[in-house]
Order: C-alpha cells, then structure tokens, then sequence
C-alpha cells in the first residue's frame, strides 16, 4: 500500500481522515473480491453513458480500456492500494483517473457507490450462487451413484430406519442416501429461485433518487444481462433482501450437510459400524495412536450454527434500517462471503467424504434384522385380516413385551400364538422386513423404480436449468 491521494469526497473537508476512522469503516479488506464485478458494472455504466450521449466514444473507450487495464492489473496480482481506498469501488475509480486522466473523473457520471456497490454484490451473487447450485448437483450424483451400487432391488443393502434415533423399520440403503439427495435438490430449486428474483439491475437509481442527467437504467441492465432494471430508486439502493436470500439458502444448505454429517458420525462408530472412511477422508488423534474420526463430518455439523449466525447477524443489521442507503448496509458483504466459502468447502469434502468411503453391509443387515422391527408388519397383518389397527398394535405390543423380558424370540411367540400363526411368523426373517415396504415413496424395492423415475426427472431438470 503506497500512501498518496486523498478520498475521492475529499472537496468539503479541510482535513484528512481520521486513520482509526479509516480503519473502521473501511470494506476494501473484504470487498476486493468483487473487483470484477465492479468492473465489468463500470464498463456497462460507461457503455450507457455512451449511449445517453453524456460520454462521447472516445472518453468511452479510453476509460473502457482503463477499466481493462485495471482488470489486468488485478488478475496478475500487480493492483496497488493506497491509503485512501476505502473500498473497491474507490479504489478502481482512482486507479483509472491515474491511468487515463482527466477523463477517468467521468466514469462515476450519474452514479453513486449506492448503487455502485450493491450492483457489484448483485452480480457476484448471481454468479456464485449458479457455482453452489452446480455444486450441489455434484453431491446430488455422489449420493444418487452410491445408492445405485448398493442397490434398490430384493439384494439390495438394507438397514434399520430410525425415529427418535431408535430403530424403527428396515430401509434401503439406497433409499436412505437418497432422501439426503431430495433435500439437496430442494436446495438447487431454491437457489435457482433466488438468483431469478435478484436478477434486477439496481444501476441508475444513483445514492438514492437516480439522476437529472438522461441516463438509462434498461440499457445498462441489459448490458450486464439482468432481466430488468428497478423500479424503484429507494427501493433499489436499500434492497438486500437478495444476500437475505443467499444467506438463507446456505443456511439451509449448511443444516441438510450438518444433519448427513451427524449420522455420519454416528456411521463410523465402533458402536454402529455402519460405514468405514477412506484414510484420504478421516484424521487422526495427537495424543491416541489408534483414533481415525470423522471431523469432515463433525465440521459440517458444526458450521451450521456460523452459518445461520450470518442470517440472523444479516436480519438484525436490515431490521433497524430506514430508507435508503446507510452504511450498516457494508456489513452485508462478509457474513455472504464466509457463508459461502464455508458451504462451498463443506459440500466439496462431504462429497468426497460419501464417494470414498466403503458401507459395512453386513452389520447394517444385522441391525435391520433384530426381530423387533418386523412389529408393524405384524400389526398390518392382522388389520389385513379385519383387525382395527389400534387393537392390533395393542396385541403385538403384548408379544413384544413378552419378547423383551427374555423367555421367547418374538418370532416363535407369533408362530405359536392363535391369533397369528405360522403364516404371521414368516413376516420376520433376515431380508423379509425391508419388502414389506409397497407403497409409493416407500423404501422397499417394489416401490423404488416410481421414486427412481421421479428423482432423475427432478435432478434432470435441475440439471437444465443450473447449466444455462
Ligand atoms: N463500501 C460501501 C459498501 O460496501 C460502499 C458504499 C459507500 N457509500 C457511501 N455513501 N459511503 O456499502
């Protein structure tokens, strides 16, 4: 950082700014990221200017291959800060007064870093949200091919479905990877949903009540392939329901990873042994030599509280706001890029995480297979029968206690039992439970090639419209 310069409102000042006051609100620190954004907008701004008659074509193009220059400058790490760059936007216009002169002082024609500034976040959203969305679909796959190796059909790996974490009923493997797979596209659809609705240009509504010079913020909006430009100065420079959005989709995103991440945990226990981890995925313990744990997927669990600190750090900053552009709004930019670094680095290792690790079919059979989770069968049996549920659930809740407290296996209590039988008693068996499972959206094999269809339907159309 070279020291020279003064900030660009320098003129009603008599003084330099206060340095602790340049320490505090300054945003360059964080805002440097959006360097291309700021200026592939500026150069669209200058295009407008053009196009309004305000800049003639020369001043266009020597500021246009200013802006270029500058982006060269960036992209080869050779970009220069000074002093008194408060954020990027400042630094950029500075940089190209310095290299095309007294004509760079026209690229801020008709604009204010109110609208400067959200155009630039604008831009970097609509992009990187695209990235997260490809991402996802990426995790999509991992989980959709792993559920396809360990199968859907009367061989397929099995284990025990859970609710309140107790064993419930057998379930596919496939359909329980799955079903993280439909809540990731969930996640896709909405990101695709919340760059649609940010795609408004808020360029040309100037600090906050646009301009008296003829500018043209249709222009400029289609220069930057927005869909259309705002409608409304006050509303366009004050907006940031769009980072609202994003930080609440990576919220929600980081809350899916964190609940996979968590049965993970429970997976590579000793005590479950459910799933192994490749070496490449797992760490190990300073202290115990014998320790391989699955912090990848701890950390997916633990970053979700960050990430849902950075709505609500968002939504309070919005909260107290009043129209239109005040400063509390430069605190939108850092709870965006962190959510986003996280979520991105998260769903990268937790894909290769499920891609590498190996599934212990065996003890997953084992677990599905302890009689007791073949009861509700036993119940549908009977109202198969003409029994009313709630009776039927009553007299196999009999047999269970009876199976519990250790005198007979629940199986031979049912064979020998009037109201079942023989024919009752077959519905527990190693593999049997799992298929019992028919309806639709159910996790036996009868009902997979409905949920099969479904599921490539919705990924290939999320797959359509995140490649546009
Ligand atoms: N760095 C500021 C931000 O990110 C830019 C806008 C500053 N505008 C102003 N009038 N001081 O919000």
């Amino acid at each position: 950082m070279t020291e020279n310069a003064q900030a660009l409102w320098h003129g009603r000042f008599s003084v330099a700014p206060n340095d602790d006051l340049m320490s505090f609100t300054e945003s360059l620190s964080f805002d440097q990221r959006l360097w291309n954004d700021d200026i592939f907008a500026s150069i669209a701004h200058v295009r407008g200017l053009e196009h309004s008659k305000i800049l003639t074509s020369i001043e266009t193009s020597a500021i246009v291959s200013a802006l270029e220059q500058v982006a060269t400058e960036f992209s080869t790490e050779k970009f220069v800060f000074v002093k008194t760059d408060e954020d990027i936007h400042t630094a950029i216009e500075r940089r190209i007064t310095e290299i095309a002169g007294e004509v760079g002082g026209k690229v801020h024609t008709g604009r204010s870093r109110n609208d400067q500034c959200v155009t630039a976040l604008k831009l970097w959203t609509r992009r990187e949200l695209m990235v997260v969305a490809k991402q996802l679909l990426g995790l999509c796959d991992v989980l959709y091919s792993r559920a396809n190796q360990s199968g859907w059909g009367d061989d397929a790996v099995y284990l025990p479905g859970y609710t309140h974490l107790q064993r419930a009923q057998p379930v596919l493997l496939a359909h329980h990877l799955t079903a993280h797979a439909w809540a990731f596209a969930r996640d896709i659809d909405r990101l695709l949903d919340t760059v649609n609705r940010a795609n408004v240009s808020p360029l040309g509504a100037g600090a906050l009540a646009g301009s008296s010079l003829p500018i043209d913020p249709d222009f400029t909006a289609k220069e930057m392939g927005f869909a259309v430009a705002f409608g409304n100065s006050l509303d366009a420079v004050s907006d940031r329901d769009f980072v609202a959005e994003a930080l609440f989709d990576l919220a929600l995103i980081g809350t899916h990873l964190s609940r996979l991440g968590e049965e993970w945990v429970l997976w590579t226990t000793e005590e479950f042994g459910f799933a192994t981890l490749d070496d490449r995925y797992a760490t190990g313990s300073s202290m115990l030599p014998q320790k391989k744990n699955a912090d990848i997927a701890e950390l997916a669990r633990g970053k979700a509280g960050r990430l849902i600190g950075n709505l609500t750090g968002l939504l309070t900053t919005l909260k107290g706001l009043p129209l239109a552009y005040n400063r509390d709004l430069q605190e939108d930019k850092e709870p965006l890029f962190d959510s986003y670094d996280q979520v991105t680095r998260a769903i990268a290792a937790i894909s290769g995480m499920i891609s590498t690790a190996s599934f212990n079919a065996d003890n997953m059979r084992r677990a599905a297979d302890s009689q007791l989770l073949a009861a509700t069968d036993l119940a549908e049996w009977l109202v198969r029968k003409g029994t009313p549920f709630r009776q039927a659930h009553a007299m196999v809740g009999a047999l269970v206690q009876r199976a519990i407290s250790g005198q007979q296996s629940l199986r031979d209590l049912v064979a020998s039992d009037q109201q079942f039988g023989v024919e009752a008693a077959s519905l527990i068996g190693d593999g049997v439970g799992v298929r019992q499972r028919t309806s639709k959206g159910a996790s036996g094999p009868a009902a997979a090639s409905l949920q099969i269809e479904r599921y490539e339907a919705l990924i290939a159309s999320l797959r359509s419209r995140t490649s546009i």
